[in-house]
């Protein structure tokens, strides 16, 4: 396996990033299509979109009005080539551009562990609820908080479960595919955190889900989804 442990961020890291295919893909992309499908979401927006794989090879498929939005210009880039066929998808680094209120799914995916601080997630929850429909459902994917010590198939996460219960502490993150290893630092929030955070924000927990590995062996669950309405 060819191993090039590079940090995000760092130069070329986006792009690294966007070339490993991690279990996420596979487990957890197609769930929240189903989910968003059988919630009848007209509009949707991928929060923290990366390059864009989630809307231009999954979400796609529901036909719908999609936007995609980072603040990363390099995430920007590669978000925007994905998506160039894609004429119901808008990709954006300004949220002014999409109406309060108007938004009936939002996912954010693998963007809590990049969040350096409180203040930032709750910036970034404070904004999705503004955008979110009445009756619409958000849609949070993280690593599990309280298996962040241990290796799964596509991730081996570093955190010293010592420092469980303290907020936006940092831990070593490697992804991985069949081909590829990144590493990455991370920053953690315990669960109860999380859910004092959503609510915060406005939102109300509707649904966790816990994923287990794609591979059986593994213990505990390597991801896990927070469905959230407004309160
Ligand atoms: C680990 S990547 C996840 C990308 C993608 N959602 C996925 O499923 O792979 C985190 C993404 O969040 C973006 N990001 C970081 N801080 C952000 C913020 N405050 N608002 C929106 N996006 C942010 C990064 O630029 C990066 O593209």
């Amino acid at each position: 396996m060819a191993t090039e442990a590079t940090e995000w961020n760092s130069k070329g890291g986006s792009n690294l990033y966007a070339q490993i295919r991690s279990p996420k893909v596979s487990l957890v992309y197609p769930d929240l299509v189903d989910r968003i499908r059988k919630q009848q979401a007209k509009s949707l927006l991928d929060f923290g979109c990366g390059s864009g794989i989630f809307l231009s090879e999954f979400s796609s498929s529901l036909g719908i009005k999609q936007f995609g939005y980072d603040v990363d210009a390099e995430m920007i880039s590669l978000a925007q080539k994905k998506c160039t066929d894609h004429t119901n998808t808008d990709i954006t680094s300004n949220l002014r551009s999409i109406g309060a209120n108007t938004i009936d799914a939002i996912t954010h995916i693998a963007l809590w562990m990049v969040l350096k601080s409180e203040q930032d997630c709750l910036e970034c929850l404070r904004s999705m609820h503004a955008l979110l429909s009445e009756s619409g459902r958000m849609y949070a994917a993280i690593t599990h908080p309280c298996f962040r010590d241990r290796a799964f198939s596509g991730n081996i996460l570093h955190l010293d479960m010592n420092n469980y219960l303290k907020d936006s502490v940092t831990y070593k993150a490697e992804i991985k595919d069949n081909e590829k290893t990144m590493e990455l630092t991370n920053y953690h929030y315990s669960l109860s955190s999380i859910s004092k955070q959503l609510a915060a924000t406005g939102f109300v927990i509707e649904e966790i889900h816990e994923y287990p590995d794609v591979v059986p062996h593994y213990q505990g669950s390597p991801w896990m989804l927070i469905t959230a309405k407004k309160q």
